[in-house]
């Protein structure tokens, strides 16, 4: 069950596709009360003692969000720390569980505050700002049911080619081809597999969307191609900001039209990002959308198939208004005696680190939307998400065909059918282990289904131990990609001493792909959850309700990394009996059946463990050097049959657009007595290991 209450004078985010009718709000409705806010509208809920409280999307902290304050206002920040509120995503639905089970997803462009019992411990408070906004409230009888409902009500989340769930190594300094061709090398050489290579800001001249520097990469497309032939595919990094710069084509098509965000006076806005002084494509007009998104067409010309949206929440280094005044600010200290002048010094000191991503800047430049002029911060939350959604619009017209790869770092849900996002900036810390996966469910719950970390930390220096305990989370994640900052340790698994264990943790992933990609397919056609916290799947235990550091990953098997550096196991919880295959890689292994209940399980360094339920099978593949050579037609089966077990397996081509489950279901099953049969879309042959 449904309901929709319309504020005010909303602008239509475009997040949800089904038709709603609007109900009139009452102030006090069964679930939210309405109560005064300093500014815009305020309701809240009375939270019972153990009530729990999930969703939120790209968020820090933990899967239960109670006891934290959280604010969707899309923000480039790289330090991903408990103490913020918020990342680069805005993504407002919430489940409450407890005394009462119901989701909330406040559907607003602008900044909403979620005070999940932070100012009061029993008090759950949802704020929007300033503006319209439409508010949905939704009913069900289980958390993964609620889950469903919302998912169905925003339309399907996006598909990637199925070459985008290989390996794919990144990092901020390739510079140019030899650089690229380099890395192939080192993982082909060192039978590491590899599916794709990224391209950093690098690749561009000066920093110029749509450009290859000619130096760096003489014949791009050529090269282009000299890299599909080794089964690689480049994925370019495309930034928000416009290089202003006279002759550059994007440049000057924007401006002749009209394209770019403006200044009160009618003048272009001017950020400064990569580039330095940019326009920021007005991605909210459709027009100008899709002026856009028609740009990309350059690289896919030369053969690209997949893409990076970045610094688009947009992130400004500085405003030109802005620096003006610290510069003004700075002359009289040049005289003035620091010592005795503290409180300027430390007034220029704020001035300066507030220089970057300032809220004042969003409130400087204006929108062209559905047909009115609109200061940013109204509608702020929007413009990654149409940036993305610029380009996806832009590829169902230039490939109706075939699947393009597309991910971003800021959204808003409804950006989740036309890409998926990455989880930006994090850090080479332990915690951010835990981080990404606490982040995983809870991006499911908002449509984002193709996901994933900055494998081995972006900024600060990883270390070959936390590399490998990261990859071990992971190799489950859709999106699996190693990339770092510039100025950091070089962390491409050849760097390190200990290679084969890398070799063979993502053979194993390379093994797992048949069940991650079938896994994901399902949950995308299906409206579901692929990575699940354990109170979804066990509502009626009270343990799993507490598990933060475990996840279910589609039907049949539990994941529990280890993310503390030194451990040599950790304490993991079975809500049901299950069995373990501790995994050397995809040929190795050992087994051990675990009763229900709390275990301390060893992990060596190189080791994957992975939980198999009973009556539940995992088909592993051969494997390959990339995704091209894996192949379901033999599968040997992780199995724990109690009495009788099922898998359906999904595959299909890996590049149509328009798929069904339908005629792409392969059921596996194994009897208690370990007969095997196979029905459906393929006939693979099957072993039990
Ligand atoms: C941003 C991105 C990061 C990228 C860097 C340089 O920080 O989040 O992934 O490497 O910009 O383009």
């Amino acid at each position: 069950m449904i309901r929709k209450y319309i504020f005010g004078e909303p602008i239509d985010t475009e997040a949800v596709t089904a038709k709603i009718p609007a109900e009139r709000w009452e102030t006090s409705g069964k679930y939210l009360k309405e109560t005064a806010a300093e500014e815009g509208h305020a309701f809240t809920c009375e939270l019972g003692e153990d009530d729990r409280l999930y969703g939120l999307g790209e968020n820090v902290r933990g899967i239960n969000k109670r006891g934290w304050i959280y604010e969707s206002n899309c923000i480039d920040d790289p330090g991903h720390t408990e103490s913020k509120r918020g990342l680069y995503g805005a993504h407002n639905f919430l489940i409450v569980d407890g005394k009462q089970r119901f989701g909330i997803f406040a559907d607003a462009a602008q900044k909403v505050t979620f005070d999940c019992g932070y100012t009061k411990r029993n008090q759950l408070t949802v704020t929007v700002t300033e503006g319209g906004f439409v508010l949905y409230l939704l009913e069900n009888e289980s958390l993964r049911g609620l889950v469903k409902e919302f998912r169905a009500m925003i339309g399907r989340s996006y598909i990637p080619p199925k070459w985008a769930f290989g390996y794919g190594q990144s990092r901020w300094g390739y510079k140019c081809a030899d650089d690229i061709r380099y890395v192939v090398k080192q993982h082909r050489e060192n039978q590491i597999p590899l599916d794709s290579v990224y391209m950093d800001i690098d690749y561009m001249e000066r920093f110029k969307d749509f450009t290859v520097n000619e130096e760096r990469y003489p014949d791009f497309p050529s090269f282009v191609e000299e890299m599909k032939e080794e089964h690689i595919h480049l994925v370019p990094i495309i930034d928000a900001g416009v290089k202003v710069e006279e002759g550059y084509p994007v440049y000057e098509e924007g401006v002749r039209n009209g394209y770019f965000c403006q200044n009160a006076d009618g003048t272009n806005f001017v950020g400064g990002v990569w580039p330095g002084r940019v326009h920021f494509p007005d991605v909210l007009n459709p027009a100008a959308r899709e002026w856009f998104g028609g740009w990309y067409r350059v690289l896919l010309d030369a053969g690209i198939e997949g893409f990076w949206n970045d610094m688009n929440e947009p992130s400004i280094f500085y405003s030109e208004e802005y620096v003006k005044k610290i510069l003004e600010k700075h002359m009289p200290f040049r005289t003035d005696n620091a010592d005795t002048q503290m409180r300027k010094f430390f007034e220029l000191k704020d001035l300066a680190l507030g220089l970057s991503n300032r809220q004042a800047d969003y409130r400087l430049f204006y929108h062209q939307c559905h047909g009115q002029r609109v200061r940013h911060d109204k509608v702020h939350n929007l413009y990654g998400c149409n940036m993305t959604r610029a380009a996806g619009e832009a590829f169902e017209r230039f490939s109706p065909e075939k699947r393009i790869l597309l991910f971003s770092r800021s959204s808003y849900i409804g950006m989740h059918r036309y890409g998926g996002i990455w989880m930006g900036d994090n850090s080479s810390w332990w915690s951010h282990i835990l981080l990404n996966l606490q982040m995983l469910p809870s991006l499911n719950m908002c449509g984002f289904l193709y996901t994933g970390a900055d494998l081995g930390g972006f900024g600060a220096d990883t270390t070959e131990d936390l590399m490998l305990r990261w990859l071990e989370l992971g190799i489950f994640t859709p999106l699996m990609r190693n990339h770092s900052a510039v100025g950091t340790r070089e962390q491409e698994f050849y760097r390190f001493g200990d290679t084969d264990s890398f070799r063979r943790i993502i053979g194993l992933r390379y093994a797992l792909l048949p069940y991650l990609y079938s896994e994901f397919m399902k949950a995308v056609l299906e409206d579901d959850m692929m990575f699940l916290p354990l109170a979804f799947v066990y509502p009626e235990d009270t343990f799993a309700s507490q598990v933060e550091d475990q996840l279910m990953v589609g039907s049949g098997l539990m994941i529990a990394p280890v993310y503390q550096q030194n451990a040599g196991g950790r304490y993991v919880y079975l809500p049901e009996d299950m069995k373990l295959y501790r995994m050397r890689g995809k040929d190795s292994f050992e087994t051990e059946s675990l009763p229900a209940g709390h275990h301390y399980v060893k992990a060596a360094l190189d080791e994957v463990l992975i939980f198999l339920r009973p009556d539940h099978l995992v088909p592993l593949s051969e494997g390959g050097n990339f995704t091209e050579e894996v192949t379901t037609s033999h599968l040997r089966l992780l199995h724990y049959v109690k009495t009788a077990a099922l898998y359906e397996l999904y595959d299909d081509d890996g590049f149509s657009r328009d798929v069904t489950l339908a005629g792409h279901l392969t059921r596996i099953t194994v009897d208690a007595d370990g007969s095997i049969c196979t029905a459906g879309a393929s006939e693979p042959e099957c072993e039990l290991i």
